[in-house]
């Protein structure tokens, strides 16, 4: 009951889709070797690819009402980056939207 709220890991935005690009229990410890900029794996092939797109993952694991993967300690990749204290400057230059949030923005729709 009077468990201290640091310890809660946090509820996250549901995925789209019936499954990951990989097991699920997989994703969970090994997701950051899929993604990062490690040119020997793009040449060893295999690990990197359109399957490990980080555009990919943004389009399953988006927040449904806007389409963000950042924004709040629900969403997807900031919530349980933010429980584990991980810090990411991916989104400094990949987008943290879906395609269609980010034409929605482009039309100025508001959301
Ligand atoms: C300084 C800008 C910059 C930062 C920061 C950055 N990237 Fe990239 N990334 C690029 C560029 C440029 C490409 C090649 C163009 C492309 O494929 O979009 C790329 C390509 C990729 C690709 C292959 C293409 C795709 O869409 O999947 C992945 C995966 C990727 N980056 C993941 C990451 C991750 C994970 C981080 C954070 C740890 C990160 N990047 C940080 C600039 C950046
Ligand atoms: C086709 C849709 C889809 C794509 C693409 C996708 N995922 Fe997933 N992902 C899921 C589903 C569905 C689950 C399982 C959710 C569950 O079990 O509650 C999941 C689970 C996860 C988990 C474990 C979550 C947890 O609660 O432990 C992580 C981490 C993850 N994905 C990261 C990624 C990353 C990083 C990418 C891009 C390389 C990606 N996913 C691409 C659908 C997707
Ligand atoms: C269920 C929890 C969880 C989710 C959801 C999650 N991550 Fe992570 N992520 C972690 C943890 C924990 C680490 C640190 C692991 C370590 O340091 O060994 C990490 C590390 C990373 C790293 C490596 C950072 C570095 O500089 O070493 C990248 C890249 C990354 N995550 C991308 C993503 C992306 C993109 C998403 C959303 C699609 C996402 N993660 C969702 C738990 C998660």
């Amino acid at each position: 009951m009077a468990a201290p709220a640091l310890a809660k890991p946090p509820v996250l935005d549901k995925a789209k889709g019936e499954k990951c690009v990989e097991e699920t229990s997989v994703m969970r410890k090994r997701h950051m070797d899929f993604l990062k900029h490690q040119r020997d794996d793009t040449v060893h092939g295999g690990i990197r690819g359109a399957k490990h797109s980080l555009a990919g993952c943004v389009e399953c694991h988006a927040n449904a009402r806007d389409g963000a993967v950042l924004g709040s300690s629900q969403h997807f990749c900031q919530g349980c980056h933010e429980y584990a204290a991980v810090k990411l400057d991916c989104f400094d230059c990949h987008t943290s939207h879906t395609k269609s949030a980010q034409a929605s923005q482009k039309r100025g729709v508001p959301r």
